[in-house]
């Protein structure tokens, strides 16, 4: 059984609830809080620890939630905070914990502090935004890019003739993190979900929050699109830190770390408990389902993670294309096996909501398309079986629904439940040391802790495994095996 040496967050398995697709409790089409109520029976039946919902704070939705209005208040469509607190209430009921997504590097357009910011030249918050001059020909004060479309990262206003910086659209103006005002604001909206109860947050943009304070412009050929001041981002990080660390029981800071240089993501955990809790692992989730490849990045994640630090694994959100698709050619033997993987890991793996069905991303017809980015086909409705109407999204095609699922012992679902539940039941695979072990081509075997060994065959071919006393593994085969 599990020693209990470990905390919640390094025990769980957390499930991204992307509100708009998951359950629809008001049949408007689109997803609400009370549905995620509705559905908690399902999701404990899974086995899930917790829950990180996208944001549920109020917004215009250009960037579908990323661009927050109010951060202390819930979407109306969500169901207002009178869901919000349902929820939390009955989550709390089930021992299961909600973390919810915070987006501290901009702001929408519509809200106040942005609103002021924008009215004068002289106003009183006119500093928490980056305004500057533009050149006198007009052009920005710099070469930074937007992540939305490539183009310039400043938009001119004309009201006060300045440039505010965005790095995603222009309805979502960045803050300025040099701005002491800003950075107690932020604590301040940290708190006021803390004291309601949440379990922690998982932070939008976590890499890129401190921008260089010159301003200065990116090098010729930079893969950023702007220039961060990292210690900053990690003092920052820090300061977030101490204020989770005033509250019992522990709460937690959850980054989405946007890196694919593994040295550069442990920076995120500081000394390795002083920093985030856990940082997304974007190498793994954007790997090639090949074994030397996936074994490269989790022993070199093992490596150079400082001490105490917990890795954090993932392979679909709702930014990507989801892995059944991407990584897996659409062939279910090939998702089973990075199912496997992902939750036998060392550390705490994320699924993103459909995972668990092997759900593939889906083709969206250009007029039903929604978001200016393209990512549609991650965000569809969760086929629960008829349970739709008339939703925002169109249902994905290619997989069977969640009832359907639950009744056959073999499908895709019921293989992740059972997953779950012997990861809750092993003290190896909850805690256990990940050590690589010998195999043949096409092969990742590997230890977790004294007794587990998982092989995983991520290859066409069959492979003769030693290691497991001569036994063959059929093609994209794992096993999990206990001495
Ligand atoms: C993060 C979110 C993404 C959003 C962007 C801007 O990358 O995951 O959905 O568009 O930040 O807030």
């Amino acid at each position: 059984m599990p020693s209990g040496r470990q905390s919640w967050w390094q025990r769980a398995v957390l499930y991204q609830v992307y509100i708009r697709s998951f359950a629809d409790s008001d049949v408007d089409g689109v997803g609400d809080l009370r549905g995620i109520v509705e559905r908690l029976d399902y999701l404990d039946w899974l086995g899930v620890d917790a829950l990180w919902l996208s944001p549920v704070t109020v917004s215009p939705d250009r960037d579908w939630g990323y661009d927050v209005a109010d951060y202390n208040d819930v979407q109306p469509g969500f169901g207002g905070m009178a869901a919000f607190d349902e929820l939390l209430g009955d989550c709390e009921r089930r021992g299961m914990r909600l973390i919810i997504d915070l987006v501290p590097n901009h702001t929408s357009d519509q809200h106040p502090w942005f609103r002021d910011s924008r009215a004068a030249r002289a106003a009183p918050r006119r500093d928490w935004y980056i305004w500057r001059d533009p050149n006198p020909d007009g052009s920005p004060p710099n070469n930074w890019r937007s992540t939305f479309g490539g183009t310039p990262a400043w938009t001119l206003d004309p009201a006060t003739g300045q440039m505010y910086l965005h790095s995603f659209l222009p309805e979502q103006p960045d803050l300025n993190w040099w701005n002491a005002d800003v950075r107690d604001a932020m604590d301040a909206v940290l708190r006021f979900w803390l004291d309601r109860g949440v379990a922690g947050f998982r932070l939008d943009v976590a890499h890129a929050v401190v921008k260089d304070r010159e301003l200065r412009d990116r090098p010729a050929g930079a893969a950023e699109f702007v220039l961060v001041d990292l210690d900053e981002t990690f003092a920052v990080q820090r300061r977030w830190r101490k204020v989770v660390a005033a509250y019992e029981p522990e709460r937690i800071l959850l980054g989405e770390t946007w890196v694919m240089d593994l040295s550069r993501l442990a920076g995120f955990y500081g000394s390795g408990d002083d920093q985030l809790h856990l940082a997304f692992n974007f190498p793994f989730l954007f790997s090639a389902l090949e074994a030397d490849a996936l074994r490269r990045v989790v022993e070199e994640t093992e490596a150079v993670l400082p001490g105490p630090a917990w890795p954090a694994w993932a392979l679909s959100n709702h930014d990507v294309v989801r892995f059944p698709t991407r990584m897996c050619d659409g062939d279910e033997r090939k998702a089973r096996a990075a199912l496997t993987a992902l939750l036998t890991l060392r550390g705490t793996p994320v699924l993103y909501y459909g995972d668990e069905l092997g759900m593939p991303q889906a083709e969206i017809p250009r007029e039903l398309e929604r978001d200016m980015a393209g990512r549609d086909g991650a965000r569809t409705p969760l086929p629960w079986n008829g349970d739709w109407h008339e939703p925002w999204l169109p249902l994905g095609a290619g997989v069977a629904g969640v009832a359907e699922q639950r009744d056959d012992p073999d499908s895709f679902l019921n293989l992740c439940r059972r997953l779950l539940a012997r990861r809750r039941s092993s003290a190896d695979l909850q805690d256990g040391s990940y050590e690589t072990l010998p195999a043949p081509p096409g092969v990742w075997i590997f230890r977790r802790g004294e007794g587990t060994r998982v092989a995983l065959n991520l290859s066409d071919e069959p492979a003769e495994v030693d290691d497991l006393g001569g036994r063959t593994l059929a093609p994209w085969e794992s096993v999990i095996v206990e001495s």
